[in-house]
């Protein structure tokens, strides 16, 4: 439910001059929907060189060369971003934590390394732009990585950061949706 409204998120914010970065890209689904929006630039992340992989497959798969070759892909942990991240202005970041569904569930994103990867996240991207974040707080790692991410985002100051946290309250095991806007506007109005 919560991906169809990330996705949704995107598609407001982005348009078709905008680069964006899939700082766990595992199966490429999420990383395909970027594409599909028609973005000038995606730099697509993950640990795993079977995600990587399965990304480019899927990407190689349904688009052009010529769009498929927007998308550069980098394996390595989030935890730093590469330098071409620095090079170009990013517009949206996006996280969707936990493991690669239908692999080694040891592998999977950690709540310090998830904390230090989104501070460089939001130092990264231009203003006006967006951090958004799936958690799955339904298995331990993914419980303590959540509580460590709202506390994180709790902390950002409000005269720059605009946040919004999407739960279901009747399902508390459930995917949660952190989104945190880089809000210029509100700089300028306080
Ligand atoms: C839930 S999957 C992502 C699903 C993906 N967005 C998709 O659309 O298919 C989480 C991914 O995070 C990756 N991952 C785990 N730790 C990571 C890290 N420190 N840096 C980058 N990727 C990591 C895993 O390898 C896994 O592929």
């Amino acid at each position: 439910m919560f991906i169809e409204l990330a996705h949704s998120y995107w598609k407001q914010l982005l348009g078709p001059e905008d680069c964006a970065i899939d700082a766990t890209c595992g199966n490429g689904f999420d990383t395909y929907f970027l594409l599909s929006l028609g973005l000038k630039k995606i730099l697509a992340l993950d640990i795993q060189s079977q995600a990587i992989e399965a990304t480019k497959k899927r990407l190689d798969e349904h688009f052009s060369k010529e769009i498929a070759s927007k998308v550069s892909y980098f394996q390595m942990s989030h935890e730093n971003f590469p330098e071409e991240s620095y090079q170009i202005p990013i517009k949206l970041i996006i996280y969707n934590l936990g493991y690669l569904p239908g692999s080694d569930k040891k592998i999977k994103t950690l709540h310090s390394s998830t904390i230090e990867s989104i501070k460089k996240a939001l130092a990264l991207l231009i203003e006006g732009g967006m951090v958004s974040i799936m958690c799955y707080p339904g298995h331990s790692e993914g419980y303590d990585e959540e509580i460590a991410v709202v506390e994180f985002a709790k902390s950002l100051p409000p005269n720059q950061y605009e946040i919004c946290y999407h739960t279901q309250l009747n399902k508390p095991k459930s995917p949660r949706l952190l989104i945190i806007n880089k809000s210029s506007s509100f700089q300028k109005r306080s």
